[in-house]
């Protein structure tokens, strides 16, 4: 078995759909998988020029790869049934594509109500928290529990779809989120209930040692979604929030916008293991044309500026020791 991984390294909107709409164009995978979260996640895909926001179904559908929504997810099925007729409606097939692992966690609507009423993270709202909750109590339902599913076409089982096949799988496993937001390596409490490391995939029935390559994705500049204070003083962070289009897939909120934090990127990449780096969204910084960096002398915090140059070469000095590739990306379509 063979795995990719592709993880968020800052908050989550970092661009990850695109990195995985860009690598499924190989025909490499077998199999997609989202491992991670609910439909808290919006993952903006341009296929053939239409633009589609999936909250659930990887996006390998976009390609006849069979796609997973994993055991480390919770789904809320009114939102599975309409992205499947959504997709269906604009000519993308699912039948025999698309399904849900038997342990993935139902949100129902008392999981909704409950995080509905949500002040003090600035949850999306949409039911994760107290889905996850329920798991960890044990007192949840699986989509194996729900009687449509089991007479249905979706259900399946991980190991025996990865594990007890004459096929070897090569999966492409998608995250959602990002290392900010993890729930144990994130900014605890402003963080979302789900592993968005690359440990979160291997928890899907990915053996360590099929992981070939971990995709860590991230912007020129960090955004995040919630109540803590983020956003930077200064007009240039409205202009970056404007010109990036900064506003939220799922809920439409405004991202708080700051400059990229260089040492929490270097540390999402050690944790998850990260080989290559894609840092999205070099263009809007262009336009802005502000090359700053958080950086930090031991604990304490400072604004690292420059120009384009130096600031390329910063981040490459300050991430040599990890090896990883960079790829500064500039263009929403292409990497
Ligand atoms: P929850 O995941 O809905 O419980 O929200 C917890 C925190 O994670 C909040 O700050 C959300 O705004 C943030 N969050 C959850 N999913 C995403 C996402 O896909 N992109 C950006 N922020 C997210
Ligand atoms: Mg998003």
């Amino acid at each position: 078995m063979i795995a990719d991984v592709v993880i968020g390294l800052s908050y989550g909107d970092e661009g990850k759909g695109k990195v995985t709409h860009h690598l499924l164009k190989s025909g490499d995978y077998t199999h997609c998988l989202r491992f991670n979260g609910g439909c808290n996640a919006g993952h903006t895909i341009y296929h053939n020029g239409k633009k589609f926001v999936t909250h659930h179904i990887p996006a390998g559908v976009f390609f006849g790869v069979k796609s997973i929504i994993g055991g480390g997810c919770v789904v809320n099925l009114e939102q599975f049934r309409r992205e499947i007729s959504e997709l269906e409606e604009n000519g993308i097939q699912t039948t025999g594509l698309v399904f849900i692992a038997h342990n993935a966690h139902v949100i129902t609507d008392k999981h909704l109500e409950e995080d509905g009423a949500d002040v003090a993270i600035g949850t999306t709202k949409r039911g994760n928290g107290p889905a996850y909750r329920d798991k960890y109590e044990r007192v949840g339902m699986r989509a194996e529990d729900v009687e449509e599913l089991r007479s249905g076409p979706y259900l399946i089982s991980l190991y025996e779809e990865f594990h007890n096949t004459l096929i070897e799988p090569s999966v492409l496993c998608e995250g959602a989120q990002g290392f900010g937001l993890d729930i144990d390596w994130g900014d605890y409490p402003y963080v979302t209930s789900s592993h968005c490391t690359t440990a979160g995939a291997l928890l899907n029935g990915i053996p360590p040692q099929a992981v070939r390559r971990v995709y860590g994705v991230t912007k020129a500049y960090d955004t995040y979604v919630g109540t803590k204070d983020f956003h930077g003083k200064g007009r240039e962070f409205d202009l970056l929030q404007q010109l990036g289009s900064e506003f939220g897939a799922t809920t439409g909120r405004p991202r708080q916008c700051n400059w990229l934090d260089v040492r929490m990127l270097r540390r999402a990449i050690i944790i998850s293991g990260v080989t290559d780096v894609i840092i999205n969204k070099v263009d809007i910084l262009r336009e802005v044309d502000r090359w700053n960096l958080r950086s930090y002398t031991g604990d304490k915090i400072y604004i690292q500026t420059g120009n384009e140059q130096s600031w390329k070469q910063y981040i490459k000095r300050y991430l040599e020791e990890t090896n990883v590739n960079i790829v500064f990306s500039e263009s929403p379509e292409r990497i």
